[in-house]
């Protein structure tokens, strides 16, 4: 019986040894120590013994149990180590992909955010948004605005010209495009054309070599200063508070005929005079007019029948006003401790 148990390990260990797989190795188990297993089937003479030999045979069972039982824990820890490695195997993982952890999210530039905020607000008055070169022939950006070769009025907007492109600049101003909008688009016509513009500037903080700006178009029959003075006023009280007025005072511009400034009460002292608008109680916000004739010739728009007014100004300059920047140069900076802080 003695020799029956000894094989019943030996077998056992011999078997556990080829086996890899849990299921199988359970089986296994339940051959040898099941209720109907091979040690039990060994033990079936035990009754039989005498005192004295079943004691030893009694621990010997136990001493087969526990080799059985051992031999099939170790069995069973190597056989999920095995599986969970074969698993991962299989596995592909991307080195160059990007790490999952978050990044700090960025936002829109203080200037994205008021240019589509106003295009919004001249959306809800009908207007459509246009864009345009900011490389423009000389004839858009000068000549078809009244401003021929020889006039001095090309000396205020002094800008970049393009080599071995003779007649190519950067746009000084977005009022190109009120000539190329009139003639895609046809009156009537109500447009903003929001975008990048360039001067030729010995930078400091009021001054830098590129601006962003946003031009007006209106044109229909009858359009007259009225409407001009409206749409400020609501771009205006929108800005900086319903309690803004404005004023407009004459002031040239070749494309325009009459020309003015377009000024806005101070909305930090309401009108009385501080630092911020030099005591004067008003800021300098808007160039507008009534389009010149031969600005609307220039466009395809007969001056008989039609009439509009355009405006423009810089972004840059609200935004200023707006957050109290003192200097320009900080929006094309990419300077993340100006930018976070809007
Ligand atoms: N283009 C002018 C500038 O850059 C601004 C301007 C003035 C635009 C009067 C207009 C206007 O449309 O009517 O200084």
């Amino acid at each position: 019986m003695k020799e029956q148990l000894q094989h019943v390990k030996k077998d056992f260990l011999h078997l556990v040894a080829k086996v890899t797989d849990r299921d199988a190795l359970e089986q296994l188990k339940t051959e040898f120590l099941g209720r109907r297993g091979k040690l039990n089937a060994a033990m079936k003479d035990m009754a039989s013994l005498a005192q004295e030999e079943r004691k030893l045979v009694g621990a010997m069972v136990n001493e087969v149990k526990e080799a059985i039982e051992t031999a099939y824990a170790e069995a069973i820890e190597m056989a999920s180590k095995a599986s969970l490695a074969s698993k991962a195997s299989g596995e592909w993982i991307d080195v160059t992909q990007p790490e999952m952890t978050s990044h700090p999210k960025g936002h829109l530039h203080p200037i994205t955010q008021v240019r589509e905020d106003l295009e919004d607000l001249f959306t809800s008055m009908g207007f459509i948004v246009a864009d345009g070169p900011q490389m423009e022939s000389d004839f858009f950006n000068f000549t078809a605005l009244n401003i021929p070769p020889t006039h001095p009025a090309r000396d205020m907007q002094d800008t970049f010209y393009v080599k071995g492109h003779e007649g190519v600049v950067m746009r000084t101003h977005t009022s190109p495009v009120q000539i190329r909008g009139m003639r895609e688009y046809g009156v009537p016509l109500r447009m903003i054309v929001p975008g990048r513009c360039f001067r030729n500037e010995a930078t400091d903080v009021r001054h830098e070599h590129t601006l962003h700006q946003i031009e007006g178009v209106v044109v229909d029959r009858g359009i007259s200063f009225a409407h001009l003075k409206g749409v400020l006023e609501a771009v205006g009280k929108h800005l900086y508070g319903q309690e803004t007025k404005i004023r407009l005072r004459p002031k040239f511009y070749p494309f325009v005929e009459p020309g003015v400034n377009g000024e806005v009460t101070c909305y930090l002292c309401k009108g009385d005079g501080c630092r911020l608008c030099k005591k004067s109680g008003w800021l300098e916000v808007f160039g507008a007019g009534m389009i010149h004739p031969n600005v609307l010739r220039e466009g395809g728009v007969d001056p008989q029948t039609h009439s509009g007014f355009a405006f423009g100004f810089g972004l840059m300059r609200l935004v200023m006003l707006k957050y109290g920047i003192d200097d320009i140069r900080l929006f094309e900076s990419g300077d993340l401790r100006f930018l976070n802080q809007f």
